[in-house]
């Protein structure tokens, strides 16, 4: 399908031109990516299950004649139903307060309308109802970001869809060849978002060995085209990036979060479990700060930290509440130095691979 170098056994077999993978949490930036000739996938868990459905035919709608995908993060550890009432009842009052005193500290207005973490509990339920939206969506491709139920996948594959799983431990691409997963993302320490503590440099490797000949998408601190080279060096077929698509105007920031991006620089993200309750890697901010602090309460397992810091978020968003605002990043950020289009991005990362693999070939002559 195309005469371009990069269009690689995997881009053959999903029918995308060049191998990049962009996650985002915008239908707009993931259409962008397909349109490029990347795969482009929708990153689906803040999404209820009502909105699901009429956001994947939205990017349907945006992306009709390229393959597109979606992810969902589905944590198997998690109770059957949570009803959000029982799961604030569990939260300690002295969690409660404290945050109710950051909040004080910063003056958060309340919010006056929900988000995804004020107005669900993550549970099996919402999972299951996720999935039913995600493959009946006829999307081309089904990530998997953690957990890979077995019989999530064996669903998304009798629908049709290439089942991507997103491991950060060898041990964890054992368990997602054996739950049918077709391709794996190994995702490093320094990604955004939940992550493990292998570095994607250690990883890669690592992950091909195990991979079983299935291919593997290296993810995880990736900005420039070098390191995309070096991926395909390592035994990757492709790059999968994050962070990079929060600098693009298809993706809508509030403008001080685009600010504290763009200044950032790769030790000015975190891992901290404040986020959700896992590991997640963000950008820094007072709200990660004030976890770090001498006498903070310890952040509560998932669901209970979403309960407890839920509300507070919605209104930090809502009102652009500048020190308190940020969003999951990896160590990439270094690259997001202006806002621009996906295409953009896009082209520079392409440009650069094909540099950085020319520069290579002195070392063969
Ligand atoms: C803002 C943001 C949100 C993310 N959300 C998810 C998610 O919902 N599901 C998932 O599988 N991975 C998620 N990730 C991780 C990405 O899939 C990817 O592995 C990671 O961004 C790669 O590293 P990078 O951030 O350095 O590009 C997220 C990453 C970021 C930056």
């Amino acid at each position: 399908m195309s005469g371009d170098a990069l269009c690689n056994a995997l881009c053959r077999r999903l029918g995308i031109r060049v191998p990049i993978f962009g996650l985002a949490h915008r239908i707009e930036v993931a259409a962008a990516i397909s349109r490029a000739g990347g795969l482009g996938v929708y990153a689906a868990a803040r999404d209820g299950p009502d909105e699901l459905a009429g956001k994947l035919k939205a990017l349907r709608a945006l992306c009709p004649d390229r393959p597109v995908g979606v992810d969902l993060l589905l944590p198997t550890a998690l109770p059957e139903h949570s009803s959000a009432e029982a799961v604030a009842a569990a939260v300690p009052e002295g969690h409660r307060q404290w945050v109710q005193a950051l909040a004080e500290r910063h003056a958060v207005p309340p919010a006056t309308r929900g988000n995804f973490f004020s107005m669900y509990v993550r549970s099996q339920a919402l999972f299951n109802e996720q999935v039913e939206a995600a493959v009946a969506s006829g999307v081309e491709v089904f990530a998997a970001g953690v957990g890979t139920p077995p019989a999530v996948l064996a669903r998304a594959k009798a629908a049709g869809q290439h089942t991507i799983a997103l491991v950060g431990h060898p041990r964890h691409a054992q368990k997602a060849i054996a739950a049918g997963a077709d391709i794996l993302v190994a995702q490093g320490y320094d990604a955004g978002g939940h992550t493990g503590p292998i570095g994607t440099y250690t990883l890669v490797p690592q992950i091909v060995a195990a991979a079983g000949g299935r291919p593997v998408i290296a993810a995880g601190g990736i900005g420039c085209g070098a390191q995309v080279a070096a991926a395909l060096a390592l035994g990757a077929q492709g790059a999968w990036l994050g962070t990079l698509w929060l600098g693009t105007r298809e993706h809508e920031l509030p403008a001080a979060l685009q600010a504290k991006l763009i200044a950032a620089a790769s030790d000015d993200t975190v891992i901290t479990r404040a986020h959700s309750g896992k590991p997640c890697r963000v950008v820094r901010s007072a709200f990660s700060d004030a976890w770090d602090e001498v006498g903070a309460p310890d952040p509560l397992p998932m669901p209970y930290q979403q309960a407890l810091t839920g509300a507070l978020l919605a209104a930090v968003e809502e009102h652009e509440v500048a020190p308190l605002l940020y969003e999951a990043a990896g160590q990439s950020v270094a690259w997001l130095q202006q806002i621009e289009p996906v295409a953009s991005v896009m082209d520079r990362l392409l440009r650069e691979t094909r540099q950085a693999l020319e520069s290579m070939r002195p070392y063969l002559a």
